[in-house]
């Protein structure tokens, strides 16, 4: 066994990402994807400002953890996550994960990590664009429990997979990272094992997951194809 493999100790993570969901129907579509098998919902929140498209606030994130059974995994593409931390966490973010392109300095996110931990968020993760390089986060890999590699432009669901990207999730690996790598964007049948091949154990999917037509058994088919992967 290399020493990739080694690190990896974390179960694998389906996370489907709401975004694609029914919004008119969240209670439902909750407890929908739940009953198929998802491990924690992905809730992309957006500003209109760090990404051109706008989500959810902290209002409707705390309608979705009452009627959730599964973890919350925020993801902020927000331009100012330290303001947020307080009312993420109270609404029930689990996984709060902020942009390293808003604290582009080792002191703004040694702040970040601390406003989310101080504001009680169980895990804290940090997110790079697909533009970023990877070395930019080594520095922080000992103060956060979750690096999110973008593999499409933050902003929207539905885009294709940028493959270069993966190099950055085994980087991560090779520098004996152990917490959870996560991937998000254009992850389907194909790609999402490659992501899981690369030493991703969270795997974030919005349209390959809401639009299937069996839901279970697409989630079911990832969980596999990445356990195999990983081997
Ligand atoms: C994109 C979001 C993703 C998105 C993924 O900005 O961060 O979470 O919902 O959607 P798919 O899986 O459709 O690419
Ligand atoms: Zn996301």
């Amino acid at each position: 066994m290399g020493a990739i493999q080694e690190t990896l100790v974390h179960p694998i993570t389906i996370a489907p990402s709401l975004l694609s969901c029914d919004f008119a129907n969240i209670a439902a579509e909750l407890e929908r994807v739940e009953a198929c098998g998802g491990d924690w919902h992905h809730v992309d929140v957006m500003d209109g400002h760090f990404v051109p498209n706008i989500t959810i606030g902290p209002p409707v994130v705390e309608k979705i953890h009452a009627a959730a059974t599964a973890p919350l995994d925020v993801h902020l593409m927000i331009t100012d996550p330290r303001k947020y931390a307080k009312p993420f966490a109270e609404a029930g973010a689990h996984v709060l994960t902020f942009h390293l392109e808003v604290a582009p300095t080792r002191q703004e996110v040694l702040d970040t990590v601390d406003a989310f931990r101080d504001a009680g968020v169980a895990k804290v993760g940090i997110a790079l664009n697909p533009d970023t390089p990877v070395e930019r986060v080594g520095e922080h890999l000992g103060d956060v429990d979750l690096v999110l590699v973008m593999s499409v432009d933050p902003g929207f669901g539905g885009q294709p997979f940028l493959a270069d990207t993966l190099t950055k999730t085994a980087w991560l690996r090779e520098q004996g990272y152990a917490g959870h790598v996560e991937m998000d964007g254009g992850l389907n049948a194909e790609t999402l094992p490659r992501c899981a091949e690369a030493g991703a154990d969270v795997l974030v999917a919005g349209s390959a997951i809401f639009g299937a037509d069996d839901m279970a058994g697409t989630i079911a088919a990832f969980r596999r194809a990445a356990d195999e992967a990983r081997r």
